[in-house]
């Protein structure tokens, strides 16, 4: 395994991505990791990330000077070099001007087994730097340079220490993955060998060691997250365990019960569902503004769950389904621990719980990858992204139950002609609005006056910028045919044909 130390850099994370990629184990850890501890931990190699300091500055982020005498092979990356370069006799760093996005690199060292083994003398890298290193450190040699910062890259090959100023982790750094490849496997002897098991067992282990004999609990939401929590927590601790699964009556038409049925009685985790649906209506009626909505459901969610928490005895532990990107702050920040509750939010003070957040290295789709090897039912672990209001912001304006029940029909039509088109892969998210007008229309010789169903489709890869999705003719003929001839209250369809910007996904 590899390690990485965190000096801040907004893609930190992505090495570790890069070299999981790789079939290496990685985490990222914080600097402030002493060599003491990095020795226990027992990596290969280690990478120091980026970060947004200089080190010149007064609260610069700095590294165990000890890691050096280990004897495991480092790389350092932007910031992380000049931090090489800093600490290690000999070197400077000096401020420059800065230099943001391409830039073409000249290998001068590629003979020996470097990082540049095997790859092209010029190569196009990704550079976003203000500081460089103007003078190597005693035992170092610089092995590639560009116009603007003549050591681009450095290395100590007895000691197998290695600097580059470029991003080696993104894909605009063309050669990026061969570097870390060589880094990983030639440099670190590292061998290709991780799969997401190994990583259940890591966690599973280390759960049990943190746990104990505890009890633990986890607010279920019925999304990917922390179903995949559920799961895992299940696996180390059973029925220490226990879930909390508000049903708050603004779910998908059956979503309650496949929650119910892939992770409680498929996987036998521990779940108290509550019905909270009333409640929630109750405090929604009459509401039309969508922030309003918004916050009404977000508190109540919170007040059911607290109701519910405090019935339940000697809880130590919250479990969350944080993934790296709901990591707002870099992971330096060791006080994981008894810190704010940001995913569950506003639990009272007197509520201190530990947090465990077991999916916080991970990605979207490594997520999903654990889902289903911890045996979860596919049409959770592929689960299209919902929002936490659910349905409630898919009826424009004032709930009702009626409303509620014409979106909840149409779009369980929408997502079945959808899978059967076997389209569920490809249309990123899909879904009906209700946007609560009514028109004429005319059925069987009879005049109507019905509702209007909007069906929404958009590819995207994180829902900051979507496309409209352009559903093949038929497959939308289809669904509009049955959503009118099945779905009582209905006699319009129409498809939304604006991408995001100008629109959001969402139209409330
Ligand atoms: P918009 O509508 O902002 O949606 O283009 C982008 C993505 O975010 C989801 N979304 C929400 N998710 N709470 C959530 O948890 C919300 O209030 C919320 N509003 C929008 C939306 O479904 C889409 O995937």
């Amino acid at each position: 395994k590899i390690l990485v130390l965190d000096f801040g850099s907004q893609y930190n994370q992505l090495i570790t991505r890069r070299i999981r990629d790789l079939g290496v184990y990685s985490e990222l850890k914080p600097h402030t990791m002493t060599a003491e501890e990095i020795k226990e931990w027992g990596p290969k190699g280690i990478i120091f990330s980026g970060g947004p300091n200089s080190v010149y500055d007064k609260n610069s982020l700095r590294v165990d000077p000890k890691v050096f005498e280990l004897g495991i092979p480092i790389l350092g990356i932007c910031y992380g070099m000049q931090l090489m370069a800093y600490t290690l006799g000999g070197g400077e760093v000096e401020s420059s001007n800065g230099q943001y996005g391409h830039a073409e690199i000249d290998v001068t060292e590629h003979d020996k087994p470097t990082l540049f083994s095997g790859l092209p003398e010029k190569q196009p890298v990704w550079m976003s730097h203000g500081d460089l290193v103007t003078k190597v450190p005693n035992g170092f040699e610089s092995v590639a340079t560009t116009a603007e910062c003549p050591i681009t890259a450095m290395q100590d090959d007895a000691r197998k220490f290695y600097g580059v100023q470029f991003h080696a982790e993104v894909r605009n750094t063309k050669y990026g993955n061969d570097i870390l490849k060589n880094f990983a496997f030639n440099i670190c002897g590292a061998k290709a060998n991780w799969t997401m098991d190994d990583f259940i067992d890591l966690q599973v282990n280390s759960i049990r060691k943190e746990v104990g004999d505890q009890k633990v609990i986890l607010a279920l939401s019925g999304g990917v997250d922390s179903s995949v929590v559920a799961a895992l927590l299940n696996r180390a601790i059973g029925d220490q365990l226990t879930c909390i699964f508000v049903d708050h009556g603004l779910m998908r038409k059956n979503e309650p019960e496949q929650v119910m049925k892939a992770l409680n009685e498929d996987l036998g985790v521990n779940i108290i569902k509550v019905d909270a649906q009333q409640r929630f209506l109750s405090k929604l009626a009459g509401v039309a503004d969508p922030e309003q909505k918004r916050k009404i459901i977000g508190k109540e969610f919170i007040e059911v769950f607290n109701d519910e928490a405090s019935k339940l005895k000697d809880i130590k532990f919250l479990a969350q389904g944080t993934l790296y990107t709901d990591v707002i702050e870099s992971g330096t920040d060791t006080a994981q621990t008894i810190k704010s509750h940001h995913n569950v939010g506003g639990l009272p003070e007197d509520m201190q719980f530990k947090l465990i957040e077991p999916l916080r290295s991970l990605f979207k789709d490594e997520v999903r990858v654990l889902g289903k090897k911890l045996g979860i039912a596919d049409d959770l672990v592929w689960r299209q992204p919902f929002p936490g209001p659910g349905l409630g912001i898919r009826v424009i304006g004032a709930i009702t139950e009626e409303k509620l029940h014409l979106v909840r029909e149409t779009d369980a039509i929408l997502r079945d002609e959808i899978a059967k088109a076997g389209l569920q892969r490809e249309v990123w998210q899909y879904f009906t609005v209700l946007p609560g007008f009514k028109s004429v229309g005319v059925m069987g010789d009879g005049r109507t006056y019905e509702y209007t169903i909007a069906i929404r489709a958009v590819s995207s890869i994180d829902g900051m910028t979507a496309d409209f999705s352009q559903i093949p003719w038929d497959v939308l003929s289809k669904i509009s045919t049955r959503m009118v001839n099945d779905v009582k209250g209905i006699n319009r369809i129409v498809y939304d044909i604006t991408s995001k910007p100008p629109s959001t996904i969402e139209w409330e």
